[in-house]
């Protein structure tokens, strides 16, 4: 069964560039031009020629030789192009009538490499109920590529195509047209602005083929190394010809996994693609990015996108463990490949057991299995992997009960962890045989059995306030980010490694808020099915407002990082999506496109800079910094002494319940606040009528630097619903 009817794609294509790349051309770069689009001569027939024939009108004279070059124009998310062009070609150009900004063209990198398998887990959400409502919602994913094949992509029993797509499915190297389908309605690939960055590159594959899986480099890096950053790679001006292309082909929900280092929201394209995207309509949603797990580690908070924290997710993998006297053992294992090893010499030694010193491990006897015993030591797991993957051992068993050592959430090296009553066969067998030897297949099955609270926040997940603009709590949401494992093998061959450890291709090592940010967009599809007339502030509010801030512990949701202590909604934002409640949230905090326009007017930008993100059909007459928004945050400045601070909130709820019902308010204040609420209940006679209220936070406090946080949460009278909103007090960011 399928989650939902359509999950087409649009992809950014990002390509391994060989080593020798020449260097762009001194002089000339890639700029991003945006463009007020209601100065453009009624004599132009598009756009197209408007820019053309602007970039003719500033070719420099001296170089009569190179011409300024149009890369791609834009005109559906916003309006502009991106041009190959001299300084002095920009500064002519800054000249022209409608000209509102421009920037050097950027990379970006997404956030994992396995983009191709991130529909798979829109079958682990467990919202089967709703499937049906998934019909005819089309999701544009603008990411590294797509493996066509996968089966994640079938699409048996799909209706038909809705006739409003006006995408195409675009052939290229190793990718036939005829690979799209029902489900796969749609493939683009976007390299114009690679290609007019570094003339002359090499294009690996030049299509919508997703290469960051071959069997290969899998096997270079299977063992021992965390894959960061490999190298594929694409252009911002790329990525927004692909969010571009979407807007025109019809998509209802954007996913963008993507990084890249834009802190001003008027120079973030993706910010301003962003917003002209939901300007028609289109929920956006970002990964929060994997800078974690310090503070204002969000650079790219985009205010008008659904900003997504990646999480861990109650599912662990088992490795099985057989001894050579065919005693099995099931330990738990979060190594990431479907890898066997087979019939390594199993070595146990007392002293090289503590495996706490580098000498020891690196002497440990050559391709065998270790039993590491972590029992009542508060080692890190973190650190024991980069000690093994120095060693010549090749598999470890680690003996241990506290599965905090698991503080890393990676765990790149092939081991399984034991409890201590399990390892006396271990042990035993070890000491007793005169040739030990043992096997371990890995991620055979799925453990229903979580060793931890799930979910955490993960480390890496990028944390708040943002610095692009602190004044709206991201990230927003959490999602399953982290070591999330896909059921298919996309090559026949395996690898191998040594002699007796068989890797799959499948090799899906990377976590990261990437993988969290198509759960959003995935869920938010359903709603958009579920309710046609939500907008994507709507949408986001019913997913944000029934999120869930404990963990299938009913504890708060814990950090991965600083030990497991409680996570904030500076992590967390709201908490886990629940995707059951969010299809009936009770009251919805809305918001239109004019709401934020009023927040970008106030954000103290130049007139230009903020026609580069609203564009000419608004203006500012009334800038408002107090955005209908399902969360809070106050920021204070530290104060040597004492700090006191006073925030007022307006909001405005929409009941989307089925008629008559009156919420009274519940608050859970942060430390050192006092919060008023007006009025304490809200009375709605029937669907869709709104009410508002008032929310105060006084904070006071002789503390430096602390962060705290409580909620306000509306619960229906006689009813079922609640309505939660975190709210945060905490200092700002500061410009460095
Ligand atoms: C695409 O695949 C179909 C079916 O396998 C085949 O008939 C067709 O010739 C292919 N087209 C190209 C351009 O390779
Ligand atoms: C255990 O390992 C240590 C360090 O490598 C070594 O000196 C010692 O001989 C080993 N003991 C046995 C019984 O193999
Ligand atoms: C390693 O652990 C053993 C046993 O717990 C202990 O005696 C030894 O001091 C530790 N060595 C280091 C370097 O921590
Ligand atoms: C592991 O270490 C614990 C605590 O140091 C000890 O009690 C136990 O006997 C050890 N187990 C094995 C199998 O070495
Ligand atoms: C374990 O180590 C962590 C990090 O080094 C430390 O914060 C914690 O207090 C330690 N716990 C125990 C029980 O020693
Ligand atoms: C600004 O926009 C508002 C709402 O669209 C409109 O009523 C008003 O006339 C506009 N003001 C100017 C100066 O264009
Ligand atoms: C802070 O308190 C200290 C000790 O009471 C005092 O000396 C200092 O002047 C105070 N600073 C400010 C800015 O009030």
């Amino acid at each position: 069964m399928e989650l939902f009817q359509l999950v087409p794609l649009i992809l950014l294509s990002f390509y391994l560039l060989s080593n020798n790349v020449p260097q762009a051309s001194a002089q000339r770069s890639t700029y991003i031009v945006h463009m007020d689009k209601s100065f453009m001569p009624k004599a132009f027939s598009s756009h197209h020629y408007w820019y053309s024939s602007m970039l003719q009108s500033v070719k420099s004279v001296a170089q009569t030789s190179l011409e300024p070059k149009l890369v791609y124009t834009y005109d559906n998310a916003f309006h502009g192009f991106t041009a190959v062009m001299s300084k002095n070609e920009l500064q002519a150009l800054k000249r022209s009538p409608g000209f509102l900004s421009a920037y050097a063209d950027d990379v970006v990198t997404p956030d994992t490499t396995h983009s191709y398998k991130f529909l798979s887990l829109n079958t682990a959400t467990g919202l089967w109920p709703a499937s049906q409502y998934g019909k005819d919602v089309i999701i544009g994913v603008i990411d590294s590529g797509i493996w066509p094949e996968s089966p994640s992509f079938k699409d048996d029993g799909m209706t038909e195509i809705p006739a409003r797509w006006k995408g195409i499915c675009q052939s290229g190297e190793e990718f036939n047209s005829s690979l799209c389908n029902k489900k796969l309605i749609g493939a683009r690939y976007f390299n114009e602005g690679v290609r007019a960055a570094i003339p002359g590159v090499t294009i690996t594959m030049n299509s919508a083929r997703d290469e960051s899986g071959h069997g290969t480099h899998v096997a270079s890096t299977a063992v021992g190394n965390y894959v960061d950053g490999v190298s594929f790679f694409g252009y911002e001006s790329d990525a927004l010809a692909g969010i571009d292309q979407a807007v025109a082909d019809g998509v209802d929900i954007l996913s963008i996994s993507l990084s890249y280092r834009r802190r001003d929201l008027y120079e973030n394209p993706i910010a301003i693609a962003g917003f002209g995207a939901r300007e028609k309509g289109i929920l956006v949603s970002v990964s929060a990015g994997n800078r974690g797990p310090s503070f204002a580690t969000l650079l790219e908070g985009i205010p008008w996108a659904f900003v997504v924290a990646s999480g861990t997710v109650d599912r662990w993998f088992s490795g099985t463990l057989t001894l050579g006297n065919s005693k099995t053992i099931t330990g738990w294992t979060m190594f990431p490949a479907r890898a066997v090893v087979r019939n390594l010499n199993l070595v146990y030694n007392e002293t090289l057991s503590a495996c706490n010193s580098t000498e020891l491990l690196a002497e440990a006897p050559d391709q065998s299995i270790i039993v590491c015993n972590l029992t009542d030591k508060n080692t890190s797991l973190f650190f024991l992997w980069s000690d093994l993957s120095r060693s010549n051992a090749r598999v470890a068993i680690i003996i241990s009960e506290d599965t905090s050592i698991l503080r890393s959430t990676s765990f790149p090296y092939p081991g399984v962890v034991i409890t201590p009553s399990e390892a006396r066969d271990v042990v035993n067998y070890a000491s007793n045989s005169d040739t030990p030897i043992a096997s371990i297949t890995f991620q055979e099955t799925i453990l229903g059995l979580e060793p931890r609270a799930a979910p955490a926040l993960s480390g890496s997940s990028s944390r708040g306030p943002a610095r692009s603009y602190p004044g709206i709590l991201k990230p927003d949401i959490m999602a399953p980010g982290v070591l999330i494992l896909a059921a298919y093998n996309p090559y026949t061959s395996t690898a191998r490694i040594d002699n007796n450890i068989f890797l799959s291709s499948d090799y899906t090592l990377l976590s990261g808020t990437s993988m969290a940010c198509p759960h959003i967009s995935g869920i938010a599809a359903l709603l958009k099915a579920a309710h046609p007339d939500w907008s994507p502030a709507a949408i986001q509010s019913a997913m944000m407002t029934t999120a869930n801030p404990r963990d299938n512990t009913g504890k708060p949701i814990k950090d991965t990082e600083f030990n497991y202590r409680v996570a904030t909604p500076l992590g967390i934002g709201s908490g886990q999506v629940d995707p059951n409640r969010a299809l009936d949230p009770g009251l919805v905090y809305d918001a239109n496109v004019q709401d934020y326009v009023n927040l970008v007017c106030s954000m103290n930008f130049t007139p230009e800079q903020t026609r580069t993100i609203i564009r000419s059909s608004y203006n500012c007459s009334n800038p408002s910094s107090d955005l209908n928004y399902p969360s809070f945050i106050a920021l204070y400045e530290v104060q040597e002494n004492r700090t006191t601070l006073t925030r007022k909130f307006k909001r405005t709820v929409t009941n989307v319940g089925n008629g008559a019902a009156t919420y009274k308010v519940k608050v859970d204040k942060p430390k050192g606040s006092t919060i008023t609420i007006s009025p304490e209940t809200l009375v709605f006679r029937k669907k869709n009528e709104k009410q508002s209220y008032s929310l105060t936070i006084r904070y006071r406090s002789n503390n430096e630097f602390v962060i705290n946080d409580g909620s306000i949460t509306w619960i229906e009278e006689n009813g079922q619903h609640t309505v939660r909103s975190p709210i945060v007090v905490t200092p700002g960011v500061s410009d460095d």
